[in-house]
């Protein structure tokens, strides 16, 4: 039997926590023509959300769905071949009739698109082959208006778009989304304010054409019963008291909380009892685990960033990070230089930033920051 704590992303409807009623609204919403923004902070839960939607039937049997993770894309080139190589991914099962009726559309693409001896396609796109993403991206359009069933692209990391050098993306995108009649889109980012201002702002290409869905945190109480249930099919037992600190520890943050709850699984014998004196030690064994990768992360870090990491590790929830007295109350040199160093420490997406306030992204980092100084 696996641990029941998955950490690794979606592995199906037994292993994931309530949110019934997300799943129950994106289902309908999309299956009745609108357009999603999926907007929460970090590690609360949108990709396995979007995993577990498609797997519903309403949507898997009737819909092609492409999930598209854009995190690690830097231009225009990169998105498009991100999103066809996607597309051949998810057709390629489907058999040669489906596929080759995508492949067929790419005529910009000329030997991308190799195939081995059973003539199983891959797309071995080069990022200059694609000299004019744009032709690229207007065929796998073309594609997607005429498949022969209706299509859900899901765009994941989508504020990534904003460090694109070509400055017309999002209009290029929302033009694509008005025309296309065979598709609904969701775009789903976590940097509230970039995806905020994405699609809440009238100046911007997408202002009110999507609906906005804010993730919640999973309810304590259903996240519970979550873990009740599998110590429970596990022969191990839990006291309710470990999952409602853990909780509160990490802020119902569901990344957090399936970590610590895996290795509290791990380290309960079947007929054995969690007991909430395990918390803590569950906690630093995962800490001292990635302790090399952190002391790395730290080392590559200039001294200025490094700091005002410290402080804001120590801070908690820091706020007015740019005032004199935060300045002077952690000993670094000026506002001026903190500001500096905060611009680098969110570029590396070591800090979020919420409403004025900032704090370490990775919660088992700022735990070893605040243990080891
Ligand atoms: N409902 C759930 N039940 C159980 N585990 C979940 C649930 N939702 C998310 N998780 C787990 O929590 C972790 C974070 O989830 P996920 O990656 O979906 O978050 P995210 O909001 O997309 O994060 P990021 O902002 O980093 O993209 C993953 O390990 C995932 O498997
Ligand atoms: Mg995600």
């Amino acid at each position: 039997m696996i641990n029941p704590f998955v950490t690794t992303g979606y592995v199906g409807p037994e292993y994931f926590c309530d949110r019934e009623k997300e799943t129950c609204d994106m289902v309908s919403l999309l299956t009745n023509g609108n357009n999603i923004a999926l907007i929460s902070s970090r590690r609360v839960g949108k990709t396995d959300l979007l995993r577990h939607c498609i797997e519903q039937p309403e949507i898997k049997d009737k819909y092609y769905t492409f999930i598209v993770d854009i995190y690690s894309t830097r231009s225009l080139s990169d998105f498009v071949n991100t999103f066809g190589k996607v597309i051949l991914e998810e057709l390629k099962p489907r058999g040669k009739r489906v596929w080759s009726k995508f492949v067929n559309m790419l005529s910009s693409l000329k030997t991308g698109i190799s195939y081995d001896n059973s003539g199983t396609p891959s797309w071995m796109v080069s990022l200059g082959e694609l000299n004019t993403p744009q032709t690229t991206l207007e065929e796998i359009f073309g594609y997607i208006q005429n498949a022969d069933k209706r299509c859900i692209v899901i765009i994941d990391e989508f504020q990534q778009v904003l460090k694109y050098p070509e400055n017309n993306i999002e209009a290029i995108i929302r033009t694509y989304m008005q025309y296309c009649r065979n598709a609904n889109f969701v775009f789903s980012g976590s940097h509230r304010h970039l995806m905020g201002s994405i699609f809440t702002s009238p100046a911007r290409p997408f202002y009110q054409s999507v609906t906005i869905m804010d993730l919640p945190l999973i309810d304590k109480q259903r996240y519970l019963d979550f873990c009740m249930s599998h110590f429970k099919n596990g022969r191990k037992a839990l006291d309710a008291d470990v999952v409602e600190n853990l909780y509160d520890e990490f802020e119902g943050v569901t990344f957090y909380l399936q970590k610590v709850m895996n290795i509290l699984y791990m380290q309960t014998k079947p007929g054995a009892k969690c007991k909430l004196r395990q918390l803590k030690p569950a906690i630093d064994y995962i800490v001292d685990f990635t302790s090399g990768t952190y002391e790395d992360l730290l080392y590559q870090l200039p001294d200025k960033q490094k700091r005002v990491l410290l402080a804001i590790s120590k801070a908690g929830k820091a706020i007015n990070v740019t005032s004199g007295s935060f300045a002077k109350k952690y000993g670094l040199i000026s506002p001026s230089s903190v500001s500096s160093a905060i611009k680098g420490l969110l570029e590396k997406d070591l800090l979020t930033q919420n409403k004025g306030v900032y704090q370490v992204y990775d919660k088992f980092f700022e735990r070893w920051l605040i243990k080891k100084f």
